[in-house]
């Protein structure tokens, strides 16, 4: 079971990872382009940001999953800590720009990209910091 959570946990690193960079760099060039994607692009961007959502969940589904089964939540050292900030600093604008993204798709509205492009970013900073402080905290 711990086996299958952290291999969970790693698919949903890198299925997170490869949906933040694809979706960062497609919205980038839409937004210089400044003009409306074309349908196609727009549908990809929609379906990435799904995936990339399903991974965030995933990551903390497995990662409470694996902490709870293998660690003393109580005795984790500050560094554990700061890796949970930065999750919740995914979690949070990825929640946020899912919903945009449906409440756009729903009224066939473009989304705010401006607003997209901020929350994106937190994201990324976010993920930097589960990483290193993932990292650290458990070697
Ligand atoms: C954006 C979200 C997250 C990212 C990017 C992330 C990243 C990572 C990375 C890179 C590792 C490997 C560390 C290593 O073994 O050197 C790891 C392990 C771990 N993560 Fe996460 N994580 C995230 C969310 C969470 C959450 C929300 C929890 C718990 C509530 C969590 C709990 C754990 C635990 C317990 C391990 C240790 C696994 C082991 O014992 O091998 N993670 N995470």
């Amino acid at each position: 079971m711990l086996i299958t959570l952290k291999i969970i946990h790693m698919f949903g690193l890198f299925a997170g990872g490869a949906a933040s960079i694809g979706n960062g760099l497609l919205l980038k060039k839409v937004i210089t382009s400044k003009a409306p994607p074309p349908p196609m692009v727009a549908q990809t961007m929609g379906i990435i940001g799904k995936i990339g959502f399903a991974a965030i969940i995933l990551l903390w589904l497995s990662g409470v999953g694996i902490l709870v089964l293998s660690y003393d939540t109580m005795a984790m050292g500050w560094t554990f800590w700061v890796k949970l900030i930065g999750a919740t600093a995914v979690l949070v604008p990825v929640s946020m720009m899912t919903a945009i993204a449906v409440k756009a798709e729903k009224s066939g509205t473009p989304p705010d990209l401006a607003r997209m492009k901020v929350l994106s970013s937190i994201a990324r900073g976010g993920v930097a910091i589960a990483i290193i402080f993932g990292v650290v905290a458990f070697n």
